[in-house]
C-alpha cells in the first residue's frame, strides 16, 4: 500500500474519449491552488476497451480518484467494488474514489451539482411550483433525480423522443414525474417555477432551442445547462423578460466541487477567479 501523508502529492484525473476539451483540469487545479492541497489533476484519453486497465494504473499509482465522461460513465460500473445510491439510480458514474485499501466506490455528482448551483444562484426559486425539464439524456436524468430531492410537487419532462422521457419517469419517477409532449412544452411553462434545458439545443453548432417564454410566470427560474456559449438565446430571452436566467457553468463547477469533497473532504465552489478563468477558456 502507498504511504500517503500530507506531503504526498494527491493525484486525480478525468478520463474520456475525447477528453482534450475537458475543463475539469482547469477547475480542479484552481481548487488545489486555492486550498493549498498539493495535488495534480490530468486529462487522460482512454479508449473504450482500455477502461479496466486504466483503473488498475490509477490504483497502482496511488490516485485518490478520477472523473469520467463519455463513453465511460456506465461501462465503469462492473469494475467497481461499490456504488453510492445516486450512481445506482442513475446507472452512471461520473466520479470514482479509490479508497486507501485499493477498493473503489462510484458516485454520481451531476444532480447534486445542479441542486447546489440552484440554491446559490436562484435563492428565490419557488419550490411549491412544478419544474419543467427539457430533454431526456443523462443530464435530464440527473436533473430529475436532483429535483426529486427538493420540495417541488411535480417534475414535468418533455423530450422530442417521448419514449425516453417515459423511461425516466418509469425508472425514477416515484409518481412525481409527469411526461409532457414535446409539442406541448410551451403550455407546460405556464405553471412552472423552474425550466431546465438539458438538450443540446442552443449549444455552439446546434440549432437554438425553440421555446417562447411568453407564458412563463414572474419569478420563474430559467436554467440552461449549455455553457458553450454561456449566454444562449434562451437565457437572453429570459433576461429580456425579467426572469432569473442561470447559465450552465455552475452545474459543471458544482459537480466537480462535489467530487473534490468526496476525494479530499474540502468544500470548494465557483469563486470570481475561477469564473474568469473559465470565461477566458470558453471564449
Ligand atoms: P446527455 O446524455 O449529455 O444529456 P444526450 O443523451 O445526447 O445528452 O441527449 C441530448 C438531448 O437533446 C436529447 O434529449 C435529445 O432528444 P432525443 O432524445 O429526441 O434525441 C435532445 N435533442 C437533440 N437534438 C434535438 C432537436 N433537434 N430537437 C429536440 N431535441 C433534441
Amino acid at each position: 500500500m502507498m504511504n500517503l501523508d500530507e506531503n504526498t502529492i494527491k493525484k486525480a484525473a478525468v478520463i474520456g474519449h475525447p477528453v482534450a476539451q475537458s475543463l475539469s483540469p482547469l477547475i480542479h487545479k484552481h481548487w488545489f491552488s486555492e486550498t493549498g492541497i498539493k495535488g495534480d489533476y490530468i486529462a487522460v484519453d482512454v479508449l473504450e476497451g482500455a477502461l479496466e486497465q486504466q483503473l488498475e494504473i490509477f490504483k497502482n499509482e496511488g490516485y485518490t480518484g478520477f472523473n469520467l465522461t463519455v463513453p465511460h460513465k456506465t461501462a465503469i460500473i462492473p469494475f467497481l467494488d461499490k456504488l453510492a445510491p445516486l450512481a445506482r439510480q442513475m446507472g452512471a458514474v461520473n466520479t470514482v474514489k479509490i479508497n486507501p485499501d485499493g477498493t473503489t466506490t462510484g458516485f454520481n455528482t451531476d444532480g447534486i451539482g445542479l441542486m447546489q448551483h440552484l440554491k446559490l444562484s436562484a435563492p428565490g426559486w419557488q419550490q411549491d411550483r412544478p419544474a419543467l425539464v427539457l430533454g431526456a439524456g443523462g443530464a435530464a436524468r440527473a436533473a430529475c433525480l436532483g429535483l426529486l430531492t427538493s420540495n417541488v410537487p411535480m417534475v414535468m419532462i418533455a423530450n422530442r423522443t417521448r419514449e425516453k422521457a417515459e423511461a425516466i419517469a418509469d425508472e425514477i419517477g416515484r409518481g412525481r414525474i409527469v411526461v409532457v409532449d414535446w409539442g406541448d412544452r410551451e403550455n407546460a411553462l405556464a405553471g412552472a417555477g423552474l425550466v431546465v434545458n438539458t438538450t443540446v439545443l442552443g449549444m455552439t453548432g446546434q440549432l437554438p432551442l425553440d421555446l417562447d417564454l411568453v407564458q412563463v410566470a414572474v419569478g420563474t427560474i430559467v436554467y440552461d445547462i449549455v455553457y458553450k456559449p454561456l449566454q444562449t438565446e434562451l437565457l437572453a430571452q429570459a433576461t429580456d423578460r425579467g426572469l432569473v436566467a442561470v447559465d450552465g457553468l455552475g452545474m459543471l463547477v458544482h459537480q466537480g466541487a462535489a467530487a473534490f469533497k468526496i476525494w479530499f473532504g474540502v468544500d470548494v465552489g465557483l469563486d470570481e477567479r475561477l469564473r474568469n478563468k473559465l470565461d477566458e477558456a470558453l471564449s
